[in-house]
């Protein structure tokens, strides 16, 4: 599994790990992310039980076991967090879970034996280690009824889930982490975003707080990351999408 560092600043670093090259086809591809600030890490949406093994082998040759202090799951989908109960089992018993309180007793079917944080539907704000502080920023609907991103104002990076996801073909790939053209890329995200994202409300409730944060890099859960402009073009992208399509198939 590949693994990138997009941020670094003295012992605070930005991880992203994804496109396993030995991902069985069917198993939608996924990125996972690690937050440190010097012996303290936070893995966010850790990913399925399929890329427990890869993930972890990656993982650990930039941060140790012992130095993950929690996990962050935005919402409930197997491909965010199935691995939880391995992951567990190699974590520091203490590790925190943090998870929207609507889904603990659901994903306690994952795992009976997690002991949750649960976080409020209007978010909270984290320390990692003694001084890096982490908003849950709620991204309700977008597309869980209970969901999260998580906003790092020091690096400037935006955890945004399922929001910016896009399934790329494998003939589409060019190896690169990131979106290099945001026009030829708009295919890959178009049908996800119409089909998953169900409410315009929370959309607009959505970019109407984002558009408040100073971010350098949107990272979502699949597909490539956005940097720069593409982040405000990314932005302005969803405002105009008519979403909810599924709703049409309800109306013949
Ligand atoms: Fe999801
Ligand atoms: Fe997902």
């Amino acid at each position: 599994m590949k693994c990138e560092t997009l941020f670094r600043s003295g012992d605070h670093r930005w991880l992203v790990f994804g496109q396993d090259p030995d991902r069985p086809a069917n198993v939608i591809d996924t990125n996972q992310y690690v937050i440190c600030n010097g012996a303290n890490a936070m893995m966010l949406d850790p990913g399925g039980l399929e890329v427990f093994p890869p993930m972890m082998a990656s993982l650990t040759h930039e941060v140790a076991l012992e130095e993950i202090r929690a996990i962050f799951l935005s919402h409930q989908d197997p491909d965010i967090g199935s691995s939880l109960p391995l992951w567990r089992r190699i974590c520091p018993p203490d590790v925190k879970i943090y998870l929207s309180t609507l889904w603990s007793g659901f994903l306690s079917h994952f795992d009976r034996g997690a002991q949750f944080t649960t976080i409020p539907d209007e978010g909270m704000e984290v320390l990692l280690g003694s001084d890096l502080r982490l908003r849950f920023i709620p991204a309700h609907y977008l597309h869980s009824s209970g969901n999260f991103n998580v906003y790092d104002p020091a690096a400037r990076i935006l955890f945004s889930g399922d929001l910016g996801a896009a399934l790329i073909p494998e003939s589409a790939r060019t190896g690169t982490m990131f979106v290099t053209d945001f026009n030829a890329h708009i295919p890959f995200m178009d049908g996800f975003h119409r089909r998953w994202m169900g409410s315009t409300r929370a959309r607009d409730a959505w970019l109407a707080a984002v558009s408040k944060l100073d971010i350098d890099i949107l990272a979502p859960q699949h597909g490539l990351l956005f940097q720069g402009d593409d982040v405000k073009r990314f932005l302005d992208w969803l405002a105009g999408l008519d979403i909810g399509s599924g709703v049409a198939a309800m109306q013949r």
